[in-house]
């Protein structure tokens, strides 16, 4: 994919990973729009990163996709780029916490149905663009799944799949899917956990950025790719390693 001249939407772009990307693409002079919930984390953004575009809306809205398509339509046609990034997770007891069923359904809203969603929306506008991309953010967690988060797991291993098979039907179009399967990043997802050994949001848009010139569809980042590879070699300790994170 070529670095710059692309027009970039990233949803869940206020913070955390995807404010790192939407840097990342500012350098590199992308025209990039950000979406979130938070209209003060959307209004810091754009002071961090003049001229970037905001747009205000709750993912686990089923309407925002067609909404987002509409605004996408009249602002920013030439969408080349598309980044589903936002998402949530949630530790709980499965089954015993009060909160359980509603964390269920946004946890599973957010993370899954509104990447689906919202590609579905504006696949037309991708497929209408020379070079085009659809991005995923998955997880390490879909290698070897965490026993406080089991929804949070199985949104990411459902996401893996889906991009793999997205990129089947898609293979001889004019755009590429994407898969970024980041390890421990330092964000706001992340602050309960011990600070060492995350990675920064800084290096991981670098690595994406880099691998993207390089049309690396799938990128297992840092210590993902080892536990991808130790997943092969000895798949019980993957999981006995991953099994308390
Ligand atoms: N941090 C990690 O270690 C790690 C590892 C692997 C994968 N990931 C994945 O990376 C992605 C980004 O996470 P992060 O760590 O950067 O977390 P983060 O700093 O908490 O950022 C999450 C972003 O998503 C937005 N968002 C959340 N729910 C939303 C909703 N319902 N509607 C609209 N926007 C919403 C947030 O905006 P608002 O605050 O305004 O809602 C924020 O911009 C997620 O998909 C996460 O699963 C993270």
């Amino acid at each position: 994919m070529h670095l710059s001249g692309n027009t970039v939407l990233i949803t869940g772009g206020s913070s955390g990973i995807g404010l790192a990307l939407a840097r990342q693409f500012q350098i590199h002079n992308n025209r990039v729009i950000i979406t979130g919930r938070d209209g003060a984390k959307l209004a810091s953004a754009e002071k961090e990163l003049p001229g970037i575009h905001t747009f205000r809306t709750d993912h686990t809205d089923p309407a925002s996709a067609i909404s987002l398509r509409d605004y996408i339509s009249e602002h920013h046609p030439a969408l080349n780029v598309l980044i589903n990034n936002a998402g949530v997770q949630y530790s709980y007891a499965f089954g015993h916490d009060p909160a359980s069923a509603g964390n269920i359904a946004t946890e599973t809203q957010i993370n899954f149905i509104a990447p689906l969603l919202l590609t579905n929306a504006l696949l037309p506008f991708l497929t209408g663009q020379p070079a085009s991309a659809i991005v995923f953010v998955s997880s390490a967690l879909y290698i070897a799944p965490k026993r406080s988060a089991p929804v949070y797991c199985a949104t990411k291993a459902a996401i893996h799949t889906f991009a793999k098979a997205l990129r089947y039907q898609l293979e001889g179009s004019s755009v590429k899917v994407f898969e970024i399967i980041p390890p421990l990043v330092d964000t706001a997802m992340t602050t309960d956990r011990s600070s060492s050994g995350k990675m920064s949001t800084d290096r991981l848009a670098r690595i994406f950025i880099r691998n993207f010139h390089s049309d690396d569809t799938e990128q297992y980042i840092g210590k993902s790719r080892l536990l991808k590879m130790l997943s092969r070699i000895s798949p019980r300790l993957a999981e006995s390693m991953m099994k308390n994170g």
